[in-house]
């Protein structure tokens, strides 16, 4: 299996970052990034994540968090979101950490690396179990989060679209 280098984005990254985007084919942008859109230059979200990183300027209810992308030989094929805390949506349905690798890149180990480098992550700011939530048929990260050794709280059906969603607590 292909070690992904897993790290914050830089200002080099510009090429991997769109190329990144378009490996997602048609779904939904959120999978590759949070804060970018259509017509911003690559310097636009590289503050925005710095920002978010450090928790300063935060949008109301937005948490500190870390955006730790997966590289493989330059190529992006997924992401970890690291929340460094929960707010209220996140406590009940987003967990500590949200996790995507696009479509082309599934099903060789790279979602499970960026899971574990997200876990590693939030230990080292000092959080000792990580809340993580996946829906009831998302079989992949289902397995990941019980490998891991997730602890089962409960399921719940989240109001914005009615799907029955998993929770878990992870030791860290
Ligand atoms: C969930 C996701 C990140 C998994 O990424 P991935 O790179 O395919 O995962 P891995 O290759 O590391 O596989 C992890 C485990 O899940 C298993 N798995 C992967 N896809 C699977 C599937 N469709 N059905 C059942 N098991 C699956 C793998 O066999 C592996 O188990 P193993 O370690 O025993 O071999 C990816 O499918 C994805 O981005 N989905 C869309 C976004 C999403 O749902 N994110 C999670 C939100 S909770």
């Amino acid at each position: 299996m292909s070690n992904l280098a897993i790290r914050q984005l830089g200002p080099n990254d510009e090429r991997a970052f769109r190329a990144g985007l378009k490996a997602w084919g048609g779904e939904e942008r959120k999978w590759h990034t949070f804060v970018w859109t259509e017509g911003m230059t690559h310097e636009a979200p590289l503050r925005r994540l710095s920002d978010d990183f450090r928790g300063v300027n935060l949008e109301t209810d937005r948490i500190p968090h870390t955006m730790l992308y997966g590289f493989l030989d330059g190529v992006i094929v997924g992401r970890c979101s690291v929340r460094h805390e929960l707010n209220d949506f996140l406590r009940n349905f987003g967990g500590h950490l949200g996790y995507g690798v696009a479509p082309p890149f599934r099903r060789k180990g790279f979602g499970g690396q960026l899971f574990s480098a997200g876990r590693l992550h939030l230990k080292s700011l000092g959080v000792d179990r990580a809340f993580m939530t996946c829906g009831f048929d998302n079989f992949a990260s289902r397995k990941m989060i019980e490998d891991a050794g997730g602890i089962f709280q409960d399921e719940v059906v989240d109001p914005s679209d009615q799907s029955l969603t998993r929770r878990y607590w992870v030791p860290l």
